[in-house]
């Protein structure tokens, strides 16, 4: 479907993730990780994917282009700031897409034009220039009115004919600060659908913030009166409290479609799988009773709601755990599970690896069978998740490790293998994690800061898989890591050790560059 024809009844699905998602504070992923996501997007069925800000660094110019070219049917698009050089900038990443978008904006609002200092005929000005620009270099351009919901009506609509005429084909209308109401969210679109000159000729588009826990409710009024595109996030990621939630906006037209008759092209089964790589590589872990994702959204463990559900599902559930992609039995394999077996599991969780992949899981899942006597969907997902198969964790690997703690001072003796050659260290700190943290800092001397260490219990059970994540940040450059595994401690110490290979590999990459530019 195009987007001319989608304007009756289709709805615009474009996913920010990677963008206003990544750039919530401590949500940065790495650029394999940014083109694994964006893949999974694309064949979800997503319209249009924000890959990035391309001139925010070489990073995010890289993995825009890289997801550009790689892209199979979503538009993709960059973010731009109202000036030709981040239009340009955005454009030299956008172009290797078959359907490049370039997004420009600029703050509207009585607060965000104080901040450039222009008047509003002069940021009126700034407005026609940039689309102007933008649309000279691609066919399809976004704008958006920065803290539209704040801003003046006269005004909005003003700008918003001004962009038109200058070119953009889709203009976006901002709840930054996530202040509205669903029935202002409503009156805002269907004013300037009514107002402004030219409205009929583009998509309008809702964006919304979640600080008052009204986005999905915001996004879909926002609909109702007459916007086609929703921009949203995998589990709400965002700044702040989040975006509008993309599996919340989608399920909630899936299932209510009898009042709200929009459809959009998103394939809802691959929603859990989409769901977890997010959380597993943002390190924003769902939380249990959140909407659509959440570990507790199909449990039903109160007696009654048991009752109900044995004898007539629909009883208390309103969509199927499966077509959200959640596979309905949980206790899956045993040591006697085999290869086949284990990859048919895991296509059926949606997880399809390639043959050396599914080797190196097959080998972890087995020595997780060992250890556990019931393995679960999650295990399995927490199994391949976890980093440390590619060449770049090869480096340095946990041998040995004990650790002493409890009423005796903690300490730990960690053997790790650097480069081959075996090496041991013995150390004390505050609690068993810390003991061995430095030990591998006396091993492997560093100056990565900790920005992340999480620990969260994949089932439940004294005999339950911990998987751990931990970020290390060192001067601008971020690794991230996770580990799992049945001792809490020993997941900690690998998931940190992989973090220290990764960072190495980070420092390695970039060292030319540094001694050209010197
Ligand atoms: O929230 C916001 O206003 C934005 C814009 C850049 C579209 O993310
Ligand atoms: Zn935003």
């Amino acid at each position: 479907m195009t987007e001319a024809t989608a304007k009756k009844d289709r709805v615009l699905i474009f996913d920010t993730t990677l963008r206003d998602g990544e750039q919530s504070p401590g949500a940065t992923m790495s650029h394999a990780e940014k083109l694994e996501i964006a893949q999974l997007l694309d064949e979800m069925g997503v319209d249009i994917i924000e890959a990035g800000f391309p001139i925010a660094s070489e990073g995010d110019f890289a993995a825009v282009s890289e997801i550009a070219r790689r892209s199979k049917n979503a538009v993709i698009c960059g973010l731009s700031r109202a000036n030709e050089k981040d239009i340009d900038r955005c454009w030299q990443a956008v172009k290797h897409a078959a359907r490049p978008r370039i997004h420009t904006f600029i703050g509207t609002s009585p607060l965000h034009r104080a901040i450039p200092n222009l008047t509003m005929d002069q940021m009126a000005d700034r407005i026609h220039e940039t689309v102007t620009h933008a649309r000279n270099l691609c066919d399809n351009v976004q704008w958006s009115p920065m803290d539209a919901t704040r801003t003046e009506h006269d005004y909005l609509c003003r700008v918003v004919e001004i962009a038109i005429k200058a070119g953009a084909t889709t203009i976006n209308i901002p709840d930054t600060v996530g202040y509205t109401a669903p029935r202002e969210s409503a009156d805002l679109i269907r004013m300037l659908i009514e107002k402004v000159p030219g409205a009929d000729e583009v998509i309008f588009s809702t964006h919304c913030h979640n600080d008052l826990g009204m986005a999905t409710a915001n996004s879909l009024a926002a609909v109702e009166a007459g916007a086609r595109q929703i921009e949203c996030t995998i589990n709400g990621l965002g700044e702040r409290a989040g975006n509008t939630a993309l599996e919340e906006v989608v399920m909630a037209l899936k299932v209510r479609g009898d009042i709200m008759p929009f459809e959009t092209g998103v394939d809802s089964k691959k929603i859990m799988n989409i769901s977890r790589r997010v959380a597993a590589v943002s390190g924003f872990p769902v939380q249990y009773n959140k909407a659509i994702v959440g570990k507790n959204a199909f449990a039903h463990e109160s007696g009654i709601h048991q009752d109900g559900m044995l004898k007539n599902a629909e009883t208390f559930e309103i969509m199927r755990p499966s077509d959200v992609g959640l596979s309905e039995t949980n206790l899956v394999m045993g040591k006697h599970s085999g290869r086949a077996a284990l990859r048919a599991k895991l296509k059926d969780l949606g997880v399809e690896l390639a043959d050396n992949q599914l080797n190196d899981a097959f080998v972890r899942f087995k020595e997780l069978a060992d250890r556990k006597k019931e393995v679960y969907d999650d295990d399995l997902l927490a199994l391949v998740s976890e980093t440390g198969a590619g060449p770049e964790d090869d480096r340095i690997v946990v041998k040995d490790l004990v650790v002493t703690c409890g009423s005796q001072a903690p300490m730990a003796r960690l053997t790790l293998s650097i480069d081959g050659e075996e090496k041991t260290a013995t150390a004390t700190g505050d609690g068993p994690v810390d003991s061995c943290f430095n030990a591998v800092k006396q091993l492997v001397p560093h100056e990565g800061k900790l920005a992340l260490f999480q620990v969260h219990a994949v089932t439940e059970g004294t005999d339950a898989q911990a998987t751990v994540s931990v970020r290390l940040e060192e001067g601008g450059k971020i690794a991230t890591a996770r580990s799992s595994h049945t001792d809490t401690i020993l997941a900690a110490t690998k998931a940190y050790v992989q973090a220290i290979n990764r960072l190495m590999v980070r420092r390695e990459k970039t060292a030319p560059a540094a001694a050209a530019e010197g």
